[in-house]
């Protein structure tokens, strides 16, 4: 069963196709049949009517004139000459989306989502948002020109989460683009930049489309492996290593408490920053999440980023960027170049989220409902694919799940998507070659008592993977 809002979504949209139908067997400047006509035609209430009619207004397959009703509009068509000349004066693209493509299509596509990294509907706080929102807009200096580097108020917030003083704390459009102006403010193009792995795709996009060069340095289940991270500082004199100590996406793993310090200290004899990508600060599974490593740092070595993505909407674009030292003028001044400033009224309803009363109840509603999702996926995946093994996740909202020798990740991917099961291949998360496949598996946006059932379906496809790979079955109807 689906619940309600993206019920009612996909009635919206059965309303639109039905009257550009509609439209398209009418010859141009004809009259559609009135509101209440097409109410009682197509079933739905006057809203849904309304709504529809201005999407295709807005789309320019109907022009309404007050008064007089609503009419086929011109058809016209946008004149697409001989591009093949772009191709040419294109060249080789700078720029990498390997990764983030598959990561965003997967968001909006159906049948059990174990792809996205976004809550689902029923989790977010979508009513409490468009309070928020309506409040945000409202205010005298909603639409004014906020300070640069973001309102007080928020920047205040994040400084006391993460440890840090307001002026430490720029605010982003969330971490993506956080992420982009750190590569970019701290590197020159052809740089090496060394990255935990497995890790985030989005971070190797925009270190990739930055002309950067990524440079993998293996974990095990207490996080970066310390002598590697030694050999590979001393092998690149790279001058950033990006790292997610907690919660880490794909494993939800911790950087342990010993290891801390140590990758402090080896970054500290390398000259080198740390881009510590704090994501998923509000995604611990009922337990106190450690603190940033940002916290164990007095010299400006870590820039922390972090986003409010995660627990409340991925339309909540807020983030930020901590960092102290020299490197916070140059950060500021990069955020600059990229966007001017963060919209007001966003930043706004942010702060009435996070300072309202409903923040704390968010939190909870999240993290009882990651741990109560993720010990079920993990207690069906034990169940139904015991040939893969995983560790436990401390956090977050995804696990890592390493198939049978010989299965390709690409080929399981495809057949779940097939049977209705929508999961990221491993492959987009690590840098070069590996020995063994995985996929990653999200509990963000399915409700828990759908994991057992998309389990079922995915061993399917695993068991099919690991045979021939070929011969992909008919997409299945959509169950979830
Ligand atoms: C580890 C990590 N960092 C950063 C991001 C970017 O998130 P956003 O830009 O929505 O805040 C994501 C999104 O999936 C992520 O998983």
């Amino acid at each position: 069963m689906k619940n309600g809002s993206s019920w009612e979504a996909g009635s919206a949209s059965k309303v639109v196709d039905e009257l550009r139908s509609l439209a398209d067997a009418r010859a141009v400047g004809a009259r559609l049949p009135s509101t209440r006509d097409l109410q009682h035609q197509l079933g739905v209430g006057p809203v849904t009517v309304q709504r529809a009619l201005a999407r295709l207004v807005t789309e320019g397959v109907l022009v309404t004139r007050p008064g007089a009703g609503t009419f086929v509009a011109a058809r016209r068509t946008a004149r697409v000459g001989d591009t093949d000349w772009q191709q040419v004066a294109l060249g080789a693209s700078p720029v990498s989306a390997s990764g983030i493509d598959v990561l965003l299509a997967n968001v909006n596509s159906t049948g059990f989502q174990l792809g996205t990294g976004y809550l689902d509907a029923g989790l977010r706080a979508d009513s409490r948002l468009a309070a928020a929102a309506a409040r945000a807009v409202r205010r005298p200096d909603a639409w004014g020109t906020p300070p640069m580097a973001g309102v007080p108020e928020l920047r205040s917030w994040f400084g006391r989460e993460i440890g840090a003083d307001p002026d430490q704390v720029l605010i982003t459009s969330a971490a993506q683009s956080a992420l982009s102006a750190v590569f970019r403010a701290l590197l020159p193009a052809g740089s090496p930049v060394l990255c935990a792995v497995p890790t985030y795709p989005g971070a190797l996009a925009v270190a990739r489309s930055a002309g950067l060069v990524p440079v993998p340095v293996p974990t095990d289940a207490d996080g970066i492996r310390p002598e590697l991270l030694e050999r590979a500082l001393a092998a690149t004199s790279a001058r950033l290593l990006f790292l997610q100590p907690t919660f880490a996406n794909p494993d939800g793993g911790v950087l342990a408490h010993a290891r801390r310090r140590e990758v402090l200290g080896i970054c500290e004899r390398a000259g080198a920053f740390i881009l510590e990508d704090d994501y998923a600060r509000w995604l611990g599974h009922g337990q106190v999440p450690p603190p940033p490593l940002w916290r164990d740092d007095d010299q400006g070595r870590v820039i922390t980023v972090c986003s409010l993505t995660k627990i409340l909407a991925p339309s909540l674009r807020i983030g930020a960027i901590v960092a102290r030292g020299p490197v916070m003028s140059r950060l500021a001044a990069m955020r600059q170049v990229d966007d001017f400033l963060v919209p007001a009224p966003l930043q706004h309803t942010a702060v009435e989220m996070v300072t309202g009363p409903g923040w704390s109840a968010q939190q909870r509603a999240v993290s009882a409902a990651l741990r109560a999702r993720m010990g079920t996926l993990t207690a069906a995946l034990a169940a139904e694919l015991p040939e893969c093994s995983f560790e436990n996740p401390r956090g977050g909202i995804s696990l890592w799940l390493r198939l049978p020798r010989g299965t390709d990740d690409l080929a399981v991917a495809s057949w779940a998507a097939r049977l209705g099961v929508v999961v990221m291949s491993g492959r987009y998360y690590v840098v070069g070659e590996q020995d063994a496949s995985y996929l990653r598996l999200c509990v963000a946006g399915i409700r828990e008592a759908d994991i057992p059932a998309a389990v079922a379906l995915l061993a399917e496809a695993v068991r099919a993977g690991a045979g021939t790979g070929t011969d992909l079955p008919p997409h299945r109807a959509m169950t979830g």
